[in-house]
């Protein structure tokens, strides 16, 4: 099948990418390149360079006669939405919006979103599944909610099929070390964790060690991209052959604090890690992790490659590399 993939050239699009190619599959990237990065974008694929907003590039994209969408180009840090709104309604909503419309435009009907645990906001309970109330409490997970409301509409009025993936805490690189590009101004914990073991920042800073956790420090539930790159591609395979629509979180229930984090990066890397406990981070949960049984169940799907070590020595690849 041809898969458009925008956002191809980031972080998890570019993973996706190369899984859509081992199974066989042809891929189409349209990227603006604000966020994504050159180095990773696979050169087996057919590359548009443009945003969501340029409805010219994005004609184009679907006149290479795609058959499925699966769509990454958003902004995502947290924080940033909170202050900019607008920036992220105008990118992650308006331009999914074009997005939408040029599909069905061209009677492209099967979308994957990558959508993320943010639509949940503050954990009311734990393991969160997909029955917990959505109420986002950061612009970001508005706006990823907010499409994924499109989508069911689109669904009901137009015969849209789509996947909206709710991915947990997104990390690791590729277990095969085919993408050498790293993300650009990581605000997330383990990259950050790199960047010391790396040398190129001096210490990591814990937001807060007196939550009510084990160590007092913050869990969450880590999930390696080679395992959302698979789940993608089992949800495209699972709308080809169902008539239902899926909105799904994508985790492993187990939960890692930001201690057991450095500790095992301290082993994996030999290095030092320098830490320094400050204050929590406004907005920040104690402990998020979630259970994906439906994604088990429905797609087959499991994580491999999310345990801690597997994680973290994946990264390290990149990160030993590029510092030395
Ligand atoms: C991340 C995303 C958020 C998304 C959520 C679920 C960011 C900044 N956050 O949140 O948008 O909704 O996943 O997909 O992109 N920590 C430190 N020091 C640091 C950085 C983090 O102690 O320098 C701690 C945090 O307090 C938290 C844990 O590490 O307990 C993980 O933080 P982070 O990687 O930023 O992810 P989330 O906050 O869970």
């Amino acid at each position: 099948m041809k898969v458009l993939v925008t956002g191809g050239a980031g972080y998890i699009g570019s993973h996706v990418v190369r899984e859509l190619f081992d199974q066989g599959h042809e891929v189409v990237i349209l990227d603006d390149l604000s966020l994504g990065n050159p180095e990773n974008i696979d050169p087996r694929a057919s590359f548009i360079e443009g945003s969501i907003h340029d409805l010219p590039r994005l004609e184009e994209a679907f006149t290479q006669r795609v058959e499925a969408v699966f769509h990454f180009a958003a902004f995502k840090a947290a924080g940033e939405s909170m202050l900019a709104p607008q920036k992220y309604a105008r990118n992650n909503i308006a331009g999914t919006i074009n997005l939408l419309n040029t599909m069905l435009a061209h009677d492209v009907k099967t979308m994957v979103f990558s959508s993320t645990a943010a639509v949940y906001g503050n954990p009311r309970y734990l393991p969160v599944d997909e029955k917990h109330p959505t109420e986002p409490t950061n612009f970001y997970g508005y706006t990823k909610l907010e499409i994924e409301n499109t989508l069911e509409w689109y669904a009901q009025l137009k015969g849209l099929r789509y996947a909206a993936l709710r991915y947990f805490n997104a990390a690791g690189y590729d277990v095969q070390g085919r993408i050498s590009g790293r993300e650009y101004n990581p605000a997330n914990l383990l990259p950050l964790v790199m960047e010391v073991a790396a040398g190129e920042r001096a210490e990591l800073q814990i937001f807060g060690a007196d939550y009510p956790t084990a160590d007092g420090t913050g869990v969450r539930d880590y999930i390696h991209v080679n395992d959302l790159a698979t789940a993608h591609l089992a949800a495209l395979e699972y709308l080809s052959k169902n008539k239902d629509n899926l909105k799904i979180n994508l985790a492993t229930g187990q939960g890692y604090s930001v201690l057991e984090v450095v500790e095992a990066a301290r082993r994996i890397t030999g290095k030092e890690i320098l830490v320094k406990i400050v204050g929590r981070r406004t907005g920040d949960p104690a402990e998020l992790v979630a259970t994906s049984r439906i994604a088990g169940e429905l797609l087959g799907w499991q994580a491999q490659h999310s345990d801690l070590d597997t994680l973290l020595t994946s990264m390290w690849q990149i990160y030993n590399q590029q510092s030395s």
